[in-house]
């Protein structure tokens, strides 16, 4: 980051002296004030509980201009990447900065391929769950233990022992969801496989069974491997920003990245591609079509608490680039498999198409977000409702993995420790329980 010629001066009418805050700029986007000696300076704290105006870090990783509705990873737009590229090609840029050329990509194939099993005492873990738990509940606790398996030979702060991780957490997460998977089915879990490539290996490690040779359908595969490439990375996202924060106390990167885990369950996050299907599933019971205005009229009732879920985002105010390749993704698997008529998906852009007339939605810059589509096409693809955020979790590992060794490999780190604005009780005795 450069120092700006801009200068901010901090005034108070109290007459207390002012402050001059440096002024940093980034290669894009918007610039920071920098207030790390704000508290220093004049004994306050900036105060912005949901980081509305606070820039955590400074990275390299990925860009969004939320206006525009552009997503670059690396500079690369998202509809470039997900088009020319597989999603082994992405995570080589995410964590290194650069595409692999053909030998750097054959390499990293290889390297993620032969680190895709894991250790065969995992899947005592996932009997202490009921066949019916969520996925994401098996999730956090298979992504906490790993940790347990590599914790001797994680040095965080040796950049050799960050790259394993990294390749050992992309190489294993396919295979941990498929065993969470096989697991609420009652099915014998599937060994990865050498020969089939990351996408379709996924696949076959959920859908083949024991019994039968299970062909893998290129379409499948690559709506899937594009859906990974949507998911991986996206700036400084709540999941993100809590494997930066739960990263800097030093722990373990496994550990790091069950905390993503858990923060990306919520409905408000990567939870909403499995709430926007549940909430196009009750408009389809309600009557589908002819219900949406009934379900609009909710959402814009403030007492009603319903969401339009995919819809809106913290930082695009405009359509979320990976919603448009979603539907196109959508379109194309849904047209393959001779499901074009899917109810669903006409329903999802009806209801599209109407939010995106109404004033409501017009004037709080509400359009669809990566998660209003990702459903119907997984669900087309077969996988089960309760595992989409499992995915979108699969998906986002290199990007939580890539923003924490970015965060770990800058000398200049330290361990996040945020203040507060105190409205509690002020210091007062204890009195003697007869006194209570
Ligand atoms: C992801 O951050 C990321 O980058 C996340 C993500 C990633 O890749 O990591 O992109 C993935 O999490 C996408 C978002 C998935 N979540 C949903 O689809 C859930 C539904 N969306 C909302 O909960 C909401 O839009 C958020 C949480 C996504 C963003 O909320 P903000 O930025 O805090 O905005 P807000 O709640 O202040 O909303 C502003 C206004 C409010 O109305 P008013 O108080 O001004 O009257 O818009 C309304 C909100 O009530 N609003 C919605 C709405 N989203 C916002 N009203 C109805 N339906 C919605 N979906």
């Amino acid at each position: 980051m450069k120092l700006a010629e801009n200068k901010a001066t901090l005034s108070f009418s109290n007459g207390s002296p002012s402050v001059e805050l440096p002024v940093y700029q980034g290669n894009v986007g918007p610039d920071v004030v920098d207030i790390r000696k704000l508290y220093a300076q004049t004994g306050m704290f900036t105060y912005d509980p949901g980081f509305l105006s606070t820039a955590s870090c400074q990275s390299a990783i990925t860009y969004i201009d939320g206006d525009k509705g552009e997503l670059l990873y690396r500079g690369y737009p998202i509809e470039q990447l997900a088009t020319n590229c597989d999603f082994l090609e992405t995570c080589h840029l995410l964590l290194y900065g650069e595409l692999p050329n053909t030998e750097e990509k054959s390499k990293f194939t290889k390297l993620v391929t032969n680190h895709t099993m894991v250790n065969e005492q995992m899947q005592f873990f996932l009997r202490g769950f009921r066949r019916d738990a969520h996925p994401m509940a098996i999730m956090t606790g298979l992504v906490g233990a790993l940790s347990a398996f590599y914790h001797d030979s994680t040095d965080i702060n040796n950049p050799e022992h960050r790259n394993i991780s990294a390749i050992r957490l992309i190489a294993k997460m396919p295979t941990l969801v498929a065993m969470a998977y096989k697991y609420t089915i009652g099915q014998p879990y599937m060994y990865p496989r050498n020969d089939l490539s990351y996408a379709g290996n996924f696949l076959h490690m959920m859908f083949a069974t024991p019994c039968e040779e299970y062909k893998v359908s290129p379409v499948l595969e690559r709506a899937l491997d594009r859906i990974f490439i949507l998911h991986a990375d996206h700036e400084q996202n709540a999941s993100t920003s809590t494997v930066r924060l739960c990263g800097s106390s030093g722990t373990n990167p496994f550990a790091a990245i069950a905390a993503g885990v858990a923060c990306l369950w919520g409905p408000a996050h990567g939870g909403a591609n499995e709430a926007a299907l549940n909430m196009l599933y009750d408009i389809q019971k309600e009557g589908g079509v002819e219900k949406i205005g009934e379900f609009i009229k909710k959402v814009k009732d403030k007492n009603s608490s319903v969401k339009l879920m995919g819809f809106g985002h913290r930082v695009y105010k405009n359509y979320d680039p990976r919603a448009k390749l979603m539907q196109e993704t959508c379109n194309e698997v849904l047209t393959e498999l001779g499901l074009e008529k899917d109810p669903l998906f006409k329903l999802a852009k009806e209801l599209e198409k109407i939010a995106l007339e109404d004033e409501y939605f017009v004037s709080r810059k509400l359009y669809p977000n990566v998660d209003f589509y990702s459903g119907i096409v997984q669900r087309a693809i077969g996988i089960p409702v309760p595992l989409f955020t499992a995915i979108f979790a699969l998906a986002r590992t290199v990007g939580w993995i890539a923003q924490l060794n970015e965060m770990i490999g800058d000398p200049e780190y330290k361990i996040g420790r945020p203040r507060q604005l105190f409205t509690g009780s002020t210091k007062r005795d204890v009195q003697p329980l007869a006194k209570r």
